[in-house]
């Protein structure tokens, strides 16, 4: 099963620090910009785009998952945030949306969920609905650095809901055809004792940072931007951090 349809457990790491920190990401990242629209065609459950709503952007939102966009929209409402969703496989935007936007963007390491060929295709419909002038966005795990370590473990910190500990741990299969399964389990402790258990699995496809950025330059993007995520660390190394975003300008003309 995939997680993406147990919106439940895929929000359990969430806080109102992350909502924070994400907030201050796109703050960074909109200084000097002119982005008052935003797609996000990858939104879940709008971990990493509802906080836009509260910076002057008009939010739009576009997902494969019915259940994640549910609960996104249950969010945006509970912080009184306007957005408007619908249901849209990325690699097919143009059947679902006719405008243009300011930013288009997919957060969330989302696009590895589909192959290197279709994602440079999904870079193109994304450019397909930005306006003259605007902006391309997305964020992602380093995959170069994933597949220069073949780290295999990842431990994640516990959060703790009343008297129940939530445990997440991550283990990354490298499959033979170089595609990625991560399998997340998830326990549930009380008192040491481990309550309930819950695991899913998730396929990507890794894609190195050059073969996009190669794309955006094909496409006549400028001012290719590619800063650690969160943008606000301004002096990381970027082949040693974890997750990584690109802004790229389209041109004018
Ligand atoms: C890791 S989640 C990120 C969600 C959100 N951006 C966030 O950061 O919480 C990946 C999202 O990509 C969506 N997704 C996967 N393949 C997709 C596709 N082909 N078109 C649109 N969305 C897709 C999933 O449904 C899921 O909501």
């Amino acid at each position: 099963m995939s997680v993406y349809e147990r919106t439940d457990i895929y929000d359990l790491l969430e806080d109102e620090n992350k909502y924070s920190a994400v907030k201050k990401h796109w703050a960074t990242i909109l200084e000097g910009k002119q982005i008052h629209s935003l797609l996000d065609v990858s939104i879940g459950t709008g971990n990493m785009t509802l906080p836009l709503a509260e910076l002057d952007v008009k939010l739009y939102g576009s997902d494969l998952s019915k259940e994640m966009l549910e609960k996104c929209a249950i969010k945006a409402k509970n912080r009184a945030l306007e957005i408007d969703l619908r249901k849209s496989d990325f690699r097919e935007l143009n059947l679902n949306f006719k405008e243009t936007f300011d930013c288009v963007a997919s957060t969330g390491n989302s696009l590895p969920h589909v192959t290197n060929e279709e994602i440079t295709a999904v870079l193109e419909q994304m450019d397909a609905h930005i306006r003259k002038g605007g902006y391309l966005y997305y964020d992602m795990r380093n995959w170069d650095k994933i597949l220069r370590e073949k780290n295999r473990f990842y431990l994640y910190n516990p959060v703790f809901k009343n008297d129940i500990r939530i445990n997440l741990t991550q283990v990354w299969d490298y499959n033979p055809d170089s595609s990625m399964t991560f399998h997340l389990l998830y326990t549930f402790e009380k008192e040491n004792v481990i309550i309930q258990k819950e695991q899913f699995d998730e396929l990507y496809f890794p894609v190195r940072q050059e073969i996009l950025i190669h794309r955006l330059k094909q496409l006549g993007y400028k001012n290719i931007q590619i800063l650690c995520h969160p943008a606000y660390f301004a002096d990381a190394d970027l082949d040693r951090v974890d997750w990584y975003c690109v802004i790229a300008q389209k041109p004018s003309c």
